[in-house]
């Protein structure tokens, strides 16, 4: 194992024990739909926007213990995001992070019901933070972030135009937007707000945003090589889920090779953009660059 694995598996490890802190007890009359929560956040997963939240927030020299409620809501808001995507109406999928979908296991009103929960549960989650860490005066910006980019100008704008547009061409313009918003959203709150937490000004979160933007369209470029190239049993989903959704992809348009650089720029893009702040952290871009050839 080299020494990036290493630290990642440990930072993992760490995040996952605090993630799993604000997760609620499986009890009482409605145990189901808790249990369809608790299954579909710890059934597996990459856990990487928790881990650009808490690396950016290093990054800044961050202290505060708001970032624990925060990195825990934004892994809630995305696992709400995977649940609905699955589901039937959406791209229907059976399989993810390796195992039966939600809607799979649950059935599909359950599973409506653990994404809309964990919606929520997220907010629940980091309004903690004004209980955790008394008198931080960056929360309630952080809070905006998370809620501003979940929403319809954040990830389920993104959602909702490449539900819509299935089936139809789309200019470059058109699917950078449904990028930017689908995927790119949620990683730039996750940046954003480690920034936010750690007392990043606006003019330095700006640029956090930047280059979380790059992150997004690197992200989700590859995970539309990854729908046609990779392996099911690595992926933890199936491939070819773009073509049966007749989904307009970057590969769709561009071939893959295009594709493939096009990921590298935006990665590359991303560790300059961050080389322009006057602080540093080499695991982050490490990170970003280890993305780029990612197979899962
Ligand atoms: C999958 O995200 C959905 C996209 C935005 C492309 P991840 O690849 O981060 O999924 P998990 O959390 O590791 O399952
Ligand atoms: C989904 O994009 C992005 C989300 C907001 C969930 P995809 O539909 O390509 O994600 P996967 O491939 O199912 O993970
Ligand atoms: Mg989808
Ligand atoms: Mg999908
Ligand atoms: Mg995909």
């Amino acid at each position: 194992m080299t020494n990036f694995d290493e630290q990642m598996k440990k930072r993992v490890a760490e995040n996952n024990s605090v993630i799993r802190g604000y997760l609620p007890e499986v009890e009482g009359f409605q145990c189901t739909l808790l249990d369809a929560v608790d299954y579909s956040m710890l059934v597996g997963g990459k856990k990487l926007r928790p881990l650009l939240m808490q690396q950016t927030f290093v990054m800044f020299g961050g202290t505060s213990n708001a970032i624990r409620p925060f990195m825990a809501a934004i892994e809630m808001i995305h696992t709400h995001s995977l649940i609905h995507d699955d589901l039937p109406a959406l791209d229907n999928d059976e399989y993810r992070r390796g195992k039966k979908t939600t809607h799979a296991v649950y059935g599909e009103a359950m599973a409506i019901l653990a994404g809309d929960a964990l919606l929520n549960l997220a907010y629940e989650t980091a309004v903690k933070a004004f209980a955790e860490a008394p008198g931080d005066p960056n929360v309630p910006r952080a809070l905006e972030i998370l809620t501003r980019k979940t929403g319809s100008y954040g990830m389920l704008g993104g959602q909702s135009v490449d539900v819509e547009y299935a089936g139809k061409s789309l200019t470059d313009e058109q699917l950078s937007f449904i990028y930017g918003l689908k995927t790119g959203a949620l990683i730039e709150a996750s940046m954003m707000i480690g920034a936010v937490l750690a007392g990043a000004s606006d003019e330095e979160t700006e640029q956090i945003e930047q280059a979380a933007r790059c992150v997004g369209m690197a992200f989700q470029i590859q995970d539309d090589i990854l729908d046609v190239t990779g392996q099911e049993e690595e992926l933890g989903k199936p491939i070819n889920s773009d073509e049966k959704n007749r989904k307009t992809t970057w590969v769709t348009v561009h071939g893959l090779d295009a594709a493939r650089e096009e990921v590298e720029r935006y990665s590359k893009e991303a560790v300059r953009l961050l080389g322009g702040l006057p602080y540093e952290n080499e695991f982050l871009d490490e990170l970003i660059l280890h993305l780029i050839n990612r197979t899962m």
